[in-house]
């Protein structure tokens, strides 16, 4: 039985995927594997068929692995050779058996790690294994058979990012919040940076797999003398910062080519000391692999001061054109808007042209003259908001929202202004997110999901000296988030109001020092800053903590910090824009034309109410199969994990999951049966947990 369908599932892939393209990848990635982050080339494609537009109804849990800890999941496993490799929220690494869930090893670094850690790498000769993972400032190498540390490799297993960045590590936060991409013997990473200085270069490192040993350095803020050092000042190599590759690479393994997406430099949203084009901050990248050399580069947004980081992966796609095949790249932006180059080249495959915007009015600051704009495919979601725009829900929510529009400043790349909110449409959580896309060989269809969330803010000049007190540290460290009074932006940033009531001072302490769900962790600000923090916080008022700080470095206070993420929502917590608030879209690459466009994501209260398909937030990307189906989970409020015909955006199963299934799913084949599996997370909105959910066909009914 078991036999039969492995052959059959073998015999329809190879049917439906004649082409030499589909062949060849498929010899790359076996296709009851899942053995890279984002799928072979980023495309989140699997040519398994057993579960398909016509049993996909018939779905079941196969197996759960709940993780036992809280704090939510973003990861997306990988299966190789019939184990799951994956993280938990504290970020221990399991590996699972593929048919059951069950616990096959299980690595703790000892370290407290919090955050995003979206997954794995797998490298493997052969005869030898490794799963390359992140934890705090690390990349431990271990043996993929085991968990065991490979001592081998770096100091003792594992080598700390923050060094050979040419800077004093100490004062560094540099982290991994997505997994690094493997080519022959080399483990290539990106990192995650802090977003205001003192900040880490974002370098493109690669290591030796064996020993850890770095063997070159893509400096994505260049050194004097290197391309691109003209377009910031003279000693940004030295002071500057971020310009991080965070949301992931993608390789191109035949051509060894590795892409990398940045985000903005440090400070996200002034840069009067980085003056300049800023490359290659906000840019995709296109690396020789093997080298460290730069093929070509594209940037997306110029000296950026609205944090638009390049907040996806690419996505490797094969481009019909004039009957020859065009090996291209998809970059989906924070903005919500998709390019695509010919990934050899660079050459953009629809016309960008460069626009106009307004100058900045804030002291020292100079915005770009012009802005690269796609005019195909057209943007996933709307770039400014007009009064048109605004939320419909109920008259009073929208008189609120154009009473509150109307105080804003608005309009695509205006920049931000002291004293006065500027409305960013998307907001800094995008667009789309670290998801990222899936392409469909067969169709040449790329799919994505894109929030339609503005957010506002502003900028507010701080005091002239950096001072180490509690009220200034926390004004520069954390009022952005739990806002100037600490009473936060519930429920998506916590008040900090008799905060001493809900958590002990230990704990209270080790959220500071480590971070927890979004918020990253400040231990790199010292235990004398940490503690000047608490009592200002505890004292929920102005302290002058005497003493001065000890430890580290003082933080740069640049001459202005920022009010804060604020999401543009009504007084009931809903999007005050017009619906739909979240939609899925199938963009067909031959012409830059949407093939379908589907609200995604609801809210069950107003679902209750007779609201359906509003749409929502949602974190996680798609996976589509040769099964037809395009299965994805995402959506922040509803839990859901659904499945949609990818030809046609129909809703064809949908279940509800233990926590928002905010991570973007796998599916494999394990013993001829095909899974589909996604972490079960949750974010702060709701309850957190960390559960791994496998689907599959029941039993013996698969064919
Ligand atoms: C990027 C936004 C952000 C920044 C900056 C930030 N926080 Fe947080 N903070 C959060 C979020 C989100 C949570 C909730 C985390 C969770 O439990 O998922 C949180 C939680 C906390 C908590 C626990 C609150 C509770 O009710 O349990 C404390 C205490 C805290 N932060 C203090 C700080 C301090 C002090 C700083 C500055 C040094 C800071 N935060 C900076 C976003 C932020």
């Amino acid at each position: 039985m078991t036999r039969r369908i492995v052959l059959t599932s073998a015999v329809i892939a190879l049917v439906c995927f004649s082409s030499a393209i589909a062949l060849r990848s498929a010899a790359q990635q076996p296709p009851h594997d899942w053995r890279e982050y984002g799928g072979h080339q980023g495309t989140r494609h699997s040519t398994l068929t057993q579960i398909n537009r016509s049993n996909v109804r018939n779905l079941e849990v196969a197996w759960t692995y709940d993780t036992g800890e809280t704090g939510g999941l973003q990861t997306q496993p990988l299966m190789v050779d019939g184990l799951v490799y994956a993280n938990t929220p504290g970020h221990r690494v399991i590996a699972l058996d593929a048919a059951t869930g069950a616990l096959v090893w299980k690595f703790d670094s000892g370290l407290t790690s919090r955050g995003p850690n979206r997954g794995v790498t797998y490298w493997s000769n052969g005869t030898e294994a490794r799963v390359f993972a992140s934890v705090s400032t690390f990349l431990y190498a271990l043996d993929a058979k085991t968990g065991e540390v490979m001592k081998d490799f770096g100091d003792g297993g594992r080598i700390d990012m923050r060094l050979g960045l040419g800077r004093d590590a100490n004062p560094l936060n540099v982290t991994m919040s997505s997994p690094g991409v493997v080519y022959r013997d080399l483990i290539i990473i990106g990192s995650a940076t802090a977003e205001r200085l003192p900040a880490a270069p974002g370098d493109i490192r690669a290591y030796d797999v064996r020993t850890g040993q770095i063997r070159w350095t893509f400096r994505t803020i260049p050194a004097p003398g290197d391309f691109g050092a003209d377009t910031w000042p003279a000693d940004a190599r030295a002071n500057s910062g971020s310009a991080n590759a965070w949301a992931g690479l993608v390789l191109d393994a035949e051509r060894g080519i590795v892409y990398a997406p940045t985000g903005s430099a440090a400070f996200d949203f002034y840069g009067g000391d980085r003056l300049g084009d800023n490359l290659f901050a906000n840019s995709l990248i296109a690396i020789n692999a093997a080298t460290g050399e730069r093929i070509w580069h594209f940037q997306t947004v110029r000296h950026d001061i609205w944090d638009k980081d390049h907040t996806s992966p690419p996505t490797l796609i094969t481009v019909r054109r004039n009957g020859q095949d065009v090996p291209g790249v998809v970059q989906t932006t924070k903005q919500g808007t998709v390019f695509v180059f010919n990934r050899v080249t660079g050459e953009p495959l629809f016309p960008i042209e460069y626009r106009s915007f307004p100058q900045s009015e804030v002291p020292g600051e100079r915005a770009a003259d012009t802005q690269p704009i796609p005019v195909l495919p057209e943007p996933l979601v709307p770039q400014t908001t007009t009064e048109a725009m605004l939320t419909r829900r109920t008259p009073e929510a929208n008189r609120w929202a154009v009473e509150t529009l109307r105080t804003m400043r608005t309009g695509e790349f205006t920049p931000l202004a002291v004293g006065q909110n500027t409305l960013i449409s998307p907001g800094m959580d995008g667009g789309v997110e670290w998801g990222g896309g899936a392409f469909d060989p067969e169709t040449g269809r790329f799919f994505v999901n894109v929030s339609n969330m503005p957010e506002f803010t502003s900028l507010v000049e701080n005091a002239p000296a950096p001072d180490t007190n509690g009220r200034e540290l926390y004004r520069t460290h954390c009022a952005e988030c739990h806002g100037e009074k600490l009473e936060g932006d519930p429920p998506n940033m916590p008040s900090l109001v008799g905060v001493t009531g809900r958590r002990s001072l230990e704990e209270i302490n080790a959220v500071i020092r480590e971070g927890a769900g979004q918020m990253d962790g400040f231990g790199h600000l010292g235990q004398p800053a940490i503690a000047s923090l608490l009592q200002y916080i505890t004292a929920g008022a102005v302290t002058s903590a005497g003493g001065g700080r000890r430890g580290g470095p003082p933080p740069q206070v640049g001459p202005y910090r920022f009010t804060g993420y604020n999401r543009f929502v009504d007084p009931e917590g809903y999007p005050a824009t017009a619906m739909p608030w979240g939609t899925l879209n199938a963009i067909d690459t031959r012409t830059g034309e949407y093939s379908w466009k589907v609200p995604f994501g609801e809210y069950p209260e107003l679902v209750a109410q007779g609201m359906k398909d509003t749409g929502s937030e949602s974190y996680g990307g798609p996976v589509v199969t040769a099964g037809g189906l395009l299965f994805i989970g995402a959506t922040l409020f509803d839990k859901k994990f659904r499945a949609f015909d990818k030809d046609t955006g129909a809703l064809l199963w949908e279940t509800t999951l233990p926590f928002a299934g905010t991570a973007t799913p796998i599916t494999y084949e394990q013993n001829g049966r095909q899974f589909v599996l996604i972490a079960a997370g949750g974010r702060r909105v709701q309850p957190t947990g960390g559960v791994y959910v496998a689907f599959a066909l029941p039993q013996g009914a698969g064919e």
